[in-house]
């Protein structure tokens, strides 16, 4: 198990406890964080699970994929250069302590 603390648009922060091998997006919705829709279920498809990687794990989570890439053009609140779909967000144990914060809407 990983933690990935989740921080709210006006400051709020919730831990919720990853399993490894799964997502960041299906830990949110598990552990019961609000403001991730994931209106497709994982597909990289709807971009209604976009987080912003905090900066000093930008590098340890990576580039999205070119699909994610596409599809990030798609998200409600600005795109920035650390904006990542949290479906796409493969959890291990590197990213134990992960913090994403959420956007404004989805
Ligand atoms: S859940 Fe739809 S793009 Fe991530």
């Amino acid at each position: 198990m990983s933690r990935i603390l989740f921080v709210h648009h006006e400051g709020k922060t919730q831990e919720v406890e990853a399993a490894e091998g799964s997502s960041a997006m299906r830990a949110a919705l598990t552990g019961g964080v609000s403001g991730i829709a994931a209106d497709c279920g994982g597909e990289a498809s709807c971009a209604t699970c976009h987080v912003y990687v905090d900066t000093a794990w930008v590098d340890k989570v990576g580039e999205p994929g070119p699909d994610e890439d596409d599809m990030l053009e798609f998200t409600t609140c600005e795109r920035k250069p650390n904006s990542r779909l949290s479906c796409q967000i493969r959890v291990d144990q590197d990213l134990d302590g992960l913090i994403l914060n959420l956007p404004e809407s989805q």
